[in-house]
């Protein structure tokens, strides 16, 4: 067994969380908008559900649209937001550190004339709440700012922005992909009018998510058809997904002492992880020292590739990450490294390490030796020290 330390890509499903889906995948199969007996079992499957997830959020059960995970989430809020608005005005505020699903939604925007301000962050990746508040014109409805980085793990000062936001009577939406399993996730105290889930970043399936929509905003459905989701989001429930995505929010958020408790190991783990593996020379942390991801250690490391780095950790059996979308043959520095100030030849070597409820302090240490051994292969011989057959032109 290889050790997993890439639990934000995605979490295992929880064995509580397969028990509470099965009857849906098979006695309760029913479909939830149908009137008889098997269609209103399943309807009650969600209807529960949206109980839950709406508590957890302190939000009430209609404010909760569920949707096929934090990419559909996040193109909802912006695009849909974005167009019940655009009679008064088409400017939207977003950082140049969201995820992708994020920035391409506001590239197709802009395409369709929209004008998007895409805010600096700092060196460790934070936003400033003063230039949300001075990027914010007569034309903004929409403010788009992530809770936490995919990344570098860096955590955002939401509140303070959810302030500003209401104060300027525009609409605000967080991407709470990352946090869902671990921040609080109150949309009052956050000030948040949209806020992204998916399921699968908290030890459910794959494939559901939500969006909160606070109740008074206008959203333009982007999905056509029955009028499923009080017709903000058509097509028949992915019930059994739905059930399993309330039980993992449950389990990860409804404990309070509990949540904290699995952070502060969580947070251990992580320190242990970026303290051994600064000290291998020319490695530093990226992100932020402390307001960070309890899970999520990143790193610069000097002189070597990052998928190079990732490779040969997967031949050690650790499973990483370089934390930045790779496209087939060629690895695009990240547009978060870069937009936090960082050389695109400093960017190329990113590392990262999310820890999850499995990991241990055996396998942070093994982990931390691994990276020392790869790294020292890789900088002694390049990327072909990976596979000494290959490189000797015998088959691979
Ligand atoms: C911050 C953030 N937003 C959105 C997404 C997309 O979520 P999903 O995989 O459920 O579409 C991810 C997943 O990597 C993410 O990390």
């Amino acid at each position: 067994m290889s050790i997993y330390l890439d639990h934000a890509a995605t979490t295992p499903l929880r064995p509580e969380v397969l028990s509470a889906m099965l009857p849906y995948l098979t006695d309760h199969f029913g479909n939830p908008s149908s009137i008889h007996g098997e269609g209103r079992r399943a309807r009650q499957g969600l209807d529960e559900a949206r109980e839950t997830i709406g508590g957890i959020l302190g939000a009430k059960p209609r404010e909760v649209v569920f949707t096929s995970g934090g990419s559909e989430s996040d193109n909802l809020a912006l695009k849909g937001a974005a167009w019940a608005a655009s009679a008064r005005g088409r400017h939207i505020v977003t950082s140049s550190i969201e995820h992708k699903a994020v920035m391409h939604t506001c590239a197709v925007l802009e395409r369709s004339g929209f004008s998007v301000t895409y805010l600096p962050v700092d060196r460790y990746g934070r936003v400033d709440p003063a230039d949300v508040d001075a990027a914010i014109t007569d034309h903004t409805t929409v403010v788009s700012i992530m809770y936490a980085s995919n990344e570098v793990g860096t955590l955002q000062p939401i509140a303070e922005i959810g302030a500003i936001c209401r104060q300027r009577r525009v609409v605000f939406h967080t991407d709470a992909v990352q946090a869902g399993g671990m921040l609080p996730l109150d949309v009052d105290a956050l000030g948040v009018d949209l806020l992204s889930l998916s399921a699968h970043k908290v030890y459910g399936p794959k494939g559901v998510g939500a969006l909160f929509v606070r109740q008074g905003t206008s959203l333009v459905p982007q999905m056509q058809g029955g009028a499923q989701e009080r017709q903000r989001r058509a097509g028949t429930e992915n019930v059994a997904g739905i059930v399993g995505f309330a039980r993992a929010l449950e389990l990860a958020q409804g404990d309070r002492a509990a949540r904290n408790a699995e952070n502060a190991r969580l947070a251990g783990l992580r320190d242990r992880l970026a303290a051994g593996i600064t000290a291998i020379d020319g490695v530093e942390l990226s992100g932020h020292p402390t307001e960070r991801l309890a899970n999520s250690a990143s790193f610069l490391v000097a002189a070597v590739e990052g998928g190079d780095l990732v490779a040969g950790l997967d031949l050690e059996g650790v499973a990483a990450s370089t934390g930045s979308a790779c496209t087939t043959g060629s690895t695009e520095p990240s547009h978060v490294l870069l937009a936090m100030g960082i050389s695109a030849e400093r960017a190329h070597g990113s590392l990262r390490m999310t820890a999850g409820r499995d990991t241990t302090v055996g396998d942070a240490d093994r982990a931390v030796e691994a990276v020392r051994t790869v790294v020292a292969r890789l900088r002694s011989g390049g990327a072909a020290a990976l596979h000494p057959a290959a490189a000797h032109g015998a088959p691979a």
